[in-house]
């Protein structure tokens, strides 16, 4: 039997794939007919969520499907249950499909290998992956009229940490974004051979005419040790203000995945200023979570 399908990354999405996922979020956002999916998906998040939970919970109901959620807080995780036991648990009681949100890099992986005939969604590994949030991120950009092939895209803030830059990268470069920049306190830059992106010494640099920035927020709860600066001296150094962001194009779009630490990495004026598509995110990853059920159950 063939291996079901699975949004692990960007990277292991089959050629055509990111593509079509933007079209139909696209169409379902603007009154498309949902397919009329059944079976019961099961939400296993073992790391707190709103956005993506939430979403996908409710992109589940308007495509027909029936819901579980597994609080990993309250499941038999925390008795000592391997994620792969509970996985073959929910499995043996008949799950179409599974949203798996793990703190561990790697953990979607290991679920697939021992899960093959499994329908599964990464909603967010550790440091690793958060496909579904760049695809949401650029469908929202495709929807707000940016053309990629001539953006300049600049992802500021902790870079390392985030899963979120990770998948937004993967699927820039894979769309063909024409300029991407990141900037960031050199603690939280990714290594810097892995990467084709321009790195910018700080953020006037990276604002500097960039038609769209995306703003990340401190992940300290994926840090080892306290490394970088405070959130004092963060917020002088790297936060989004009016008037950092004035240097950017005057139709710049600003993008933050969420949740938002308003005086850190972003102030409130830009946060709810008529340029930012916070909210649009937000709303289009509904749109986003249906168009994966679709096609992860085969339409
Ligand atoms: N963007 C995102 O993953 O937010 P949540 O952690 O609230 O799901």
């Amino acid at each position: 039997m063939a291996d079901a399908r699975r949004l692990l990354d960007i990277d292991t999405l089959p050629d055509g794939v990111p593509e079509r996922l933007l079209e139909r979020a696209r169409a379902l956002a603007s009154g498309a007919r949902p397919a009329k999916l059944s079976g019961t998906v099961a939400q296993l998040f073992l790391e707190p969520s709103t956005r993506t939970r939430v979403s996908f919970e409710i992109a589940a109901g308007r495509t027909g499907l029936d819901r579980v959620h597994v609080d990993g807080a309250r499941s038999s995780t925390v008795k000592g249950e391997a994620l792969n036991d509970t996985v073959a648990t929910l499995a043996a009681m008949g799950i179409a499909a599974l949203v798996l949100r793990h703190p561990e890099s790697g953990a979607p992986e290991s679920v697939a290998r021992a899960h093959p005939e499994l329908p599964l969604v990464n909603a967010g590994d550790g440091m690793r992956a958060h496909p579904s949030q760049a695809l949401l991120d650029v469908a929202t950009l495709l929807d707000d009229g940016v053309a990629l092939e001539k953006a300049r895209i600049a992802i500021v803030g902790d870079i390392r940490h985030s899963r979120v830059a990770r998948s937004d990268l993967a699927l820039f470069s894979r769309l063909g974004v024409a300029e991407i920049r990141i900037a960031g306190p050199e603690a939280w830059l990714p290594a810097a051979e892995s990467l084709p992106v321009r790195r910018c010494r700080n953020l006037e640099e990276a604002l500097d005419g960039a038609d769209v920035v995306i703003c990340l927020r401190v992940q300290r709860e994926r840090m080892d040790v306290a490394v970088g600066p405070d959130p004092e001296a963060f917020h002088v150094a790297w936060g989004l203000t009016s008037r950092r962001l004035a240097a950017a194009a005057p139709d710049v779009r600003v993008l933050h995945p969420g949740p938002v630490n308003r005086g850190v990495e972003i102030d409130d004026a830009v946060a709810d200023g008529s340029r930012s598509l916070i909210l649009r995110q937000v709303r289009m990853g509904v749109f986003m979570r249906m168009a994966i059920f679709e096609w992860l159950l085969g339409h």
